[in-house]
């Protein structure tokens, strides 16, 4: 090779790399066809690293041998090598434009991927000409680190941290650093005090959305940085409103994210590095159904189900329900052993809760009146083997909280069970040994807090448990079967 040609394809390899920096804008939008060549970035850098180390270990050995000029191989390695590299440079341009990368490691990545090809068109010009003593060594020096370097930062970024560190021996992890754990994506240790939008909301735009939606660009005129910009978000007047609270498909920024992902308005635009999981959408849909807004606390608001497995998945403690979600105060000490003092046996459910645990050997104590003033905290109350019967069934209705009721061996027999109904959070019943038939179990369907009833040597047949089962599809039945 000459050195007039070696000087062309610096000059060619130039205008090259000015061509992919000016007009490949990073915040752009880019076509299909580069969309395809941008997923082979990953797989076409290998091309000009090989030819480039090749190239370089070639001049090692010449160096060993004390030979001065480059061989026609290892020019040629530089060439390919070079070019390869903007053929890459390219691939990842167009890999930019479609987002989902952390910006301080791909700046770097960008800049050496520059770097590069005119590194190689540099050196291979040196080789063959060297007006400056040591300009040959600076720029295989030049070529060689940011090769290095440059491929580092990549491999960081499609692997991630923790693709290195996965197999890594104990010690080394604190080193290298450890894959995150679902419970470290949201920060849900206080869902009483911290609102849906900072603790989910956010977390999900942060890292699938403001790439394009805010620090500094805003594509489709869309901020979705601060509660503010999310508010003030006017959307064309073909569209619907960006947020209708309580309607999420009515909603702009619902209906985007939600359609399938290889149409046109999908968002975040295929072919993304970080779609929307179905988690994902699953909590933002309910962040708008449930009308928290941008204040609402994670426990101000009705949490489904399915929300409630999720988020348990992602680290929340499980709430309290029924009673324990109740702010009941602490029940007197002095009036709790003054109760005692009547031979009942009254105790704490648990040492941090207020509730009380009732045992009655008879029926009268529920009307003595050492009992005022302790009702809202009784939770429990067990008349097993008692003279309880139908018409004492009235008394339990001072107990406003009542949750569990053993009413097993006692001569009940279900007629008055309505008198139980007011009990909106009965959730345990035993009504083992008694005489309740089945039509006093249809009484039952009316509460729907109901989690478990026994009945176990009572007088309902098979088909009356069936009937009860149908009604209150999630209680545990217990017949004895
Ligand atoms: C790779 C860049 C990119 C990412 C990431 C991205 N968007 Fe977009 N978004 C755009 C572009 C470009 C437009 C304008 C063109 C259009 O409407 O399709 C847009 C438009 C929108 C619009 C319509 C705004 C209007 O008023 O018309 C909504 C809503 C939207 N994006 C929501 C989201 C959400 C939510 C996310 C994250 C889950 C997201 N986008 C992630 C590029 C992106």
């Amino acid at each position: 090779m000459t050195k007039r040609a070696a000087l062309w394809n610096a000059v060619a390899t130039l205008a090259a790399v000015l061509l992919l920096f000016l007009f490949v804008d990073p915040a752009g939008r880019a076509p299909d066809w580069a969309r395809f060549m941008a997923r082979q970035h990953p797989a076409i850098v290998h091309l000009p690293i090989g030819f480039l180390v090749f190239a370089g270990l070639l001049a090692a050995f010449r160096r060993w041998r004390k030979a001065d000029d480059p061989g026609p191989t290892e020019q040629a390695a530089l060439v390919l090598g070079g070019w390869g590299a903007i053929a890459a440079a390219a691939a990842g341009s167009w890999l930019i434009q479609m987002g989902g990368y952390p910006t301080d490691v791909l700046f770097w990545h960008r800049v050496l991927g520059f770097v590069i090809p005119l590194a190689a068109a540099g050196t291979l010009l040196a080789s063959m000409h060297t007006p400056v003593r040591g300009l040959r060594g600076a720029t295989w020096t030049l070529l060689i680190g940011s090769l290095a370097v440059g491929g580092h930062l990549g491999g960081e970024m499609t692997h991630g941290k923790a693709f290195t560190a996965e197999y890594a021996p104990g010690v080394l992890k604190p080193l290298i650093g450890e894959a995150p754990s679902l419970a470290t994506r949201f920060d849900l240790s206080r869902p009483d005090s911290v609102t849906v939008f900072d603790a989910i909301v956010v977390p999900i735009l942060r890292a699938k959305c403001t790439s394009c939606h805010g620090e500094g660009r805003s594509k489709g005129g869309l901020d979705l940085t601060t509660s503010d910009a999310i508010a003030a978000h006017e959307t064309d007047s073909e569209d619907d409103p960006l947020i209708t609270w309580g309607d999420a498909e009515a909603s702009l920024f619902i209906q985007r994210v939600m359609l399938p992902a290889e149409h046109r308005r999908a968002m975040p635009p295929i072919p993304d590095a970080k779609p929307l999981s179905h988690a994902d959408v699953e909590l933002l849909r309910w962040w708008v159904d449930s009308e928290a807004g941008f204040d609402g606390t994670i426990t101000s608001v009705e949490i489904p189900p399915s929300i409630d497995r999720l988020l348990q998945l992602y680290g929340m403690e499980e709430l309290a329900s029924g009673v324990f979600a109740l702010d009941v105060p602490e029940a007197d000490t002095s009036l709790i052993s003054g109760f005692r003092a009547t031979g009942a046996t009254l105790f704490r459910v648990a040492a941090d809760q207020p509730f009380l645990d009732l045992a009655c050997a008879s029926a009268d104590c529920l009307t003595v009146p050492a009992l005022e003033g302790l009702q809202d905290q009784i939770m429990s109350i067990d008349l097993s083997g008692s003279d309880m019967s139908d018409e004492s069934l009235a008394a339990l209705s001072v107990f406003p909280h009542l949750s569990s009721l053993d009413l097993s061996r006692t001569a009940v027999t279900g007629a008055t069970l309505d008198a139980l109904t007011g009990h909106q959070y009965l959730t345990r019943l035993n009504l083992y040994g008694t005489r309740v038939a089945d039509a006093a179990l249809d009484q039952l369907a009316d509460f729907p807090a109901l989690e478990s009833v026994y009945l176990w040597n009572s007088s309902v047949t098979e088909e009356g448990v069936a009937r009860l089962r149908d009604a209150l599809p999630n209680a545990e039945i217990n017949f004895g079967e």
